[in-house]
């Protein structure tokens, strides 16, 4: 499908699919929204605590980025996977301004980030191992593996099948008994899966530009 870059209201770039009218992140601001979902309302939770994150829907590597950016400020060791079946192309990372958004002592992790191997464990930084996973979201097998998932697939409008029970039970079992799954979406559909599954969900108050968010905890 082809994909165009565009700039969200927050300054920060995203990527576009006219076909879909979908883009990878909120219209809103894109590193506004990453921040808010995954930090904030994820993230933030394991502060001072070793903590394994597995990301549905790698694509521009924003939230990995953000995420090493955040594990240095408060000294947190993180194992992070990102799962993706259609990884941006170079030619697209270079149009992308988010390493600009930030202080320049950060600036050189997005581009590691992107280069480095898939299929292997990468010591990005002392305390940011990065495993890039080059696969289909439905042919995931993880067991008890994480602490906190990242779930960023396009929306509910497009790809319907990825918010389903199918799919939700794949991320309970990946999850470690207290784990925490964090989404922007909140449609009522998507948290009757997830209480089929056996989480307990919380609806948070979304982003900017967004009503409501979706947090689940395995118990
Ligand atoms: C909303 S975008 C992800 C945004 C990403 N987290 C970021 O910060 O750029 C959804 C991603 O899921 C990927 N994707 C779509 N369907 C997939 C599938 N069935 N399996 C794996 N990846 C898929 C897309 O290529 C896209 O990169």
């Amino acid at each position: 499908m082809e994909r165009e870059i565009i700039t969200t209201a927050d300054g920060s770039s995203t990527i576009f699919i006219p076909q879909w009218n979908e883009s990878y992140h909120s219209k809103h601001g894109a590193i506004q929204e990453a921040y808010h979902v995954f930090i904030k309302n994820g993230f933030s939770l394991f502060e001072g605590k070793p903590v394994s994150i597995l990301e549905i829907g790698f694509g521009t590597g924003l939230n990995a980025f953000i995420t090493l950016i955040e594990a240095n400020k408060l000294n947190t060791s993180v194992h992070y996977t990102g799962v993706e079946a259609f990884p941006v192309l170079e030619k697209e990372l270079n149009h992308l301004n988010y390493c600009n958004q930030f202080e320049k002592e950060y600036q050189h992790y997005f581009t590691e980030i992107h280069q480095t191997d898939w299929e292997k464990e990468n010591l990005i930084t002392s305390n940011f191992i990065l495993t890039k996973n080059q696969m289909y979201f439905q042919d995931i097998s993880f067991e008890n593996q994480f602490d906190l998932i990242y779930f960023d697939a396009f929306g509910f409008r497009v790809q319907p099948e990825l918010w389903s029970v199918e799919i939700f039970k794949k991320m309970y079992d990946a999850l470690k008994t207290n784990g925490v799954l964090v989404t922007y979406a909140c449609r009522t559909s998507i948290k009757n899966a997830m209480l089929e599954v056996g989480f307990s969900v919380e609806k948070l108050p979304g982003a900017p530009g967004k009503r409501e968010m979706l947090r689940a905890t395995k118990r």
